[in-house]
């Protein structure tokens, strides 16, 4: 199948468009009020950074012409969607994925032959290797010369990171101080890369806004993207590197990952198998669906602020107990739950305020939590079996555990 070379698509325009929400989603975000404490309030930073307050920021048009843009972590859940729409719309996608196995790799197998599918030409180039490669990765922007970087490889996941800490700093601090250190020096326009709702621990607030003050995360996980947050200020105040960091709150979706709630949940309500309830249910979590999640990166991809942090949720949250009727109203079956205590290291509460996304990069979720989860079973009941099983409860989230480092290959072109 050929792309058309297209200009690039995402613009404020689709902002008015009415929407299938039933849980609040439409509702134009507006700003909640913003702490004065503010950490992140960094927006209007040209040539003098000095003085980071109030929040006066321009609002830039997207950039609309080819790009390449080089996707790392180009195999996983988020950066393959990513890849996907970039291809569809006409750009150039350079991926570089490492193919850890912390959950099963024939998911991230099944990912890239998708993409090449898409995109047989030269538009798409693979490469299988450490983002800490430091040899590799200067013969891939050698090569390669992306004019744009959307990072999205890491070791994602809470409960591991507790567990074996060090693989998160390698590959999210180390990995992402490497392609900072790659993106300036050849010349990229916006580095945009994946933090975490994660950063803002035990918060209190109702709604998690930018503003807050995010020092106390409560895993290694969480302290790692917020260490990629600051890592990314500096590159910005050194180099002026443009940087976008986004905190994304639990993604889920079609192909998703296999070690998250949405998905376990599915697969253990479909195949009659007890389901693990943390607490009381009573938690809430903002999950959001991965197209809009796509929507909100590529907006961030077109829009080369100087350096700035966004939410992108959904903008409310769902309880674990509504959670699972909606899994059991889509799947047609009654779960079968075990009670268990909290766990360690997760946020009883998490919930996005996306009103800085909706002004700056006119991002707004259209997906409701219930379309998502119908959507999503929809994928596991007709697609999912086909091409690939694999039995979650092998995979990572601290039960069967990947090994800590990923067998370290070169950087060289796979075909798939
Ligand atoms: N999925 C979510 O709900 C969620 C929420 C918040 C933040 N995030 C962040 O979004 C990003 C993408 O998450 P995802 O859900 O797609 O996870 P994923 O595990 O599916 O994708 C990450 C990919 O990065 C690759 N990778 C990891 N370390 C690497 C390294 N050192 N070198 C090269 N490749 C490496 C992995 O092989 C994997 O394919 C991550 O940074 C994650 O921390 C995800």
């Amino acid at each position: 199948m050929k792309f058309r070379h297209t200009e690039s698509l995402p613009s404020l325009a689709h902002l008015d468009e009415t929407s299938s929400d039933d849980d609040n989603t439409t509702s134009t975000p507006t700003r909640s009020t913003r702490h004065a404490e503010s950490s992140n309030c960094l927006a209007d930073l040209t040539d003098d950074d000095s003085a980071p307050s109030p929040c006066r920021r321009a609002v830039l048009p997207p950039h609309t012409g080819h790009k390449k843009v080089l996707v790392t972590g180009g195999a996983g859940f988020i950066g393959s969607n990513v890849a996907e729409l970039l291809l569809a719309r006409g750009d150039s996608v350079v991926v570089v994925d490492e193919m850890n196995d912390y959950y099963d790799v024939r998911i991230k197998e099944a990912n890239l032959t998708r993409l090449r599918k898409l995109c047989p030409g030269d538009r798409l180039s693979i490469y299988r290797g450490d983002i800490c490669d430091e040899e590799s990765m200067l013969s891939v922007f050698e090569k390669e010369r992306p004019g744009w970087v959307c990072h999205m490889a890491a070791r994602a996941g809470v409960r591991p990171s507790i567990q074996d800490p060090f693989v998160y700093i390698h590959s999210n601090i180390r990995g992402t101080t490497h392609l900072m250190e790659l993106s300036h020096k050849f010349g990229v326009k916006n580095f945009v890369f994946a933090s975490s709702s994660s950063v803002y621990g035990g918060s209190k607030s109702t709604f998690f806004s930018e503003e807050e003050n995010v020092d106390n995360p409560v895993s290694p996980y969480a302290a790692s993207k917020k260490a990629c947050e600051l890592l990314a200020y500096t590159y910005h105040h050194l180099y002026k590197l443009n940087v976008t960091g986004l905190r994304f709150f639990t993604v889920y979706g079609p192909r998703g990952r296999p070690d998250m709630a949405p998905f376990k949940f599915i697969d253990r309500v479909s195949r009659g198998l007890e389901l693990q309830q943390f607490g009381d249910g009573s938690s809430s979590r903002d999950y959001t669906y991965i197209g809009d999640i796509v929507d909100g990166i590529l907006r961030a991809i077109d829009r080369p602020y100087p350096y700035e942090v966004f939410n992108l949720g959904k903008g409310n949250g769902t309880s674990l107990k509504e959670f699972i009727r909606i899994v059991e109203k889509h799947v047609g079956k009654k779960a079968i739950i075990k009670l268990m205590p909290d766990q360690p290291g997760d946020v009883p509460y998490t919930c996005a305020d996306v009103s800085k996304a909706y002004e700056l990069l006119g991002y707004r979720a259209k997906v409701s939590f219930d379309e998502g989860i119908r959507k999503t079973v929809d994928w596991y009941m007709h697609e999912y079996g086909k091409s690939i099983c694999v039995e979650p409860e092998t995979q990572a989230n601290g039960m069967g555990r990947a090994a800590s480092f990923a067998e370290m290959k070169k950087a060289t072109p796979v075909e798939v």
